[in-house]
């Protein structure tokens, strides 16, 4: 099994320590193999809506998008980590999803079990995170793959969610919920 870890944030905050205390429970699935990618460090220039994809499979670009593009398809799991920016997923991983465009018609022959966690600073009632929410729902329910968990929680300072011990735990367990 494989699993891809996509963290949306440019810096090593909450995201990032969300994902690593998701990576300590997944050492419970047998053999998976995990690909870390955190959207910040990678080079993926912005969709031109060229549709060349549409008959070759692969981005005109001469930058990651194909080597991510690999990485995603040929993943069982995808967990998506997020700042929320501006009540929503960050650019830097908006980039990347556009890119699911690409192999769209690939993406949606193999089923994947899809894991995504939010951060930001307001209140997880916040209406941001059911927008996320909305728009992950939209998104994987056209690509037909399931959503394993969604999970929200408030953290502005990058270090501020490592002092939440009850998160940290929650996250830790959620390997319980793939299949
Ligand atoms: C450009 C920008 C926009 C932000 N917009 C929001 C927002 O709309 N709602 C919110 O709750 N927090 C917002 N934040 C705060 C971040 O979501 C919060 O600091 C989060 O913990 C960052 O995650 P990270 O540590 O993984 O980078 C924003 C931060 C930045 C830098």
């Amino acid at each position: 099994m494989k699993a891809v870890l996509l963290n949306g944030s440019p810096r090593e905050g909450n995201s990032y320590t969300a994902l690593a205390a998701l990576k300590k429970g997944f050492t419970h699935i047998e053999d998976l193999v995990i690909e870390e990618i955190a959207a910040g460090d990678v080079s993926v220039s912005p969709c031109l809506a060229c549709e060349v994809c549409h008959d070759s499979g692969m981005c005109v670009f001469d930058d990651d998008t194909n080597e991510i593009m690999d990485d995603i398809v040929s993943a069982d799991v995808i967990v998506f980590a997020t700042p929320v920016y501006w009540w929503g997923i960050t650019a830097q991983l908006k980039l990347i999803i556009d890119k699911f465009y690409s192999r769209s018609s690939q993406l949606m022959e193999c089923k994947k079990q899809v894991g995504i966690i939010a951060v930001g600073q307001m209140p997880v009632e916040d209406t941001q995170y059911e927008l996320i929410r909305k728009q992950f729902e939209c998104i994987c329910g056209y690509l037909g793959w399931d959503i394993a968990f969604y999970n929200a929680y408030s953290a502005y300072d990058a270090g501020d969610l490592a002092e939440n011990a009850d998160a940290i735990a929650e996250i830790e367990e959620l390997w319980k919920q793939i299949k």
